[in-house]
């Protein structure tokens, strides 16, 4: 399944948006080696990038969450988000059980759910925050 970028699913924050593009299409690379029968090793290697791609990412909203002060309900709540996607993507890796394709696609159907709730529910409300913070710059 193709994950197609909607406008939607700006927040407005430039690095955000651009960070969220590239697990876009590498969950789309993803796909297409699904879709192609590639080789185990060239599906394994194209899940180890998005899984450090996407932790990058998370690390980098973090950084923000502290420069800004990030506090309360929201943050609590986005911080655990992230740390469940870290526990999750990793209890899905480590998984003996799975064969690379069969892991392939429950990753890829995994992550196209979690990016959009994490854009929708966590992302807009940081985004937010970020606009109306005063010493916020793009
Ligand atoms: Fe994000």
């Amino acid at each position: 399944m193709e994950f197609i970028w909607k406008k939607e699913y700006e927040t407005g924050i430039d690095k955000i948006d651009g960070q969220h593009i590239k697990i876009v299409n590498l969950i789309n690379k993803l796909n297409d080696a699904i879709r192609d029968r590639s080789e185990d090793t060239i599906i394994s290697g194209i899940i180890l990038d998005l899984k450090i791609y996407a932790i990058s990412h998370l690390v980098y909203e973090e950084k923000l969450f502290k420069k800004y002060n990030y506090s309360g309900e929201d943050f609590e709540k986005h911080k655990r988000t992230h740390d469940n996607f870290r526990n999750q993507i990793s209890d899905f890796i480590g998984n003996p059980n799975y064969l690379p394709k069969e892991l392939a696609y429950k990753i890829s159907l995994f992550l196209i759910d979690w990016l959009k709730t994490h854009i929708n529910e966590t992302d807009m409300k940081f985004a937010k925050f970020l606009k109306s913070t005063a010493t916020y710059e793009q």
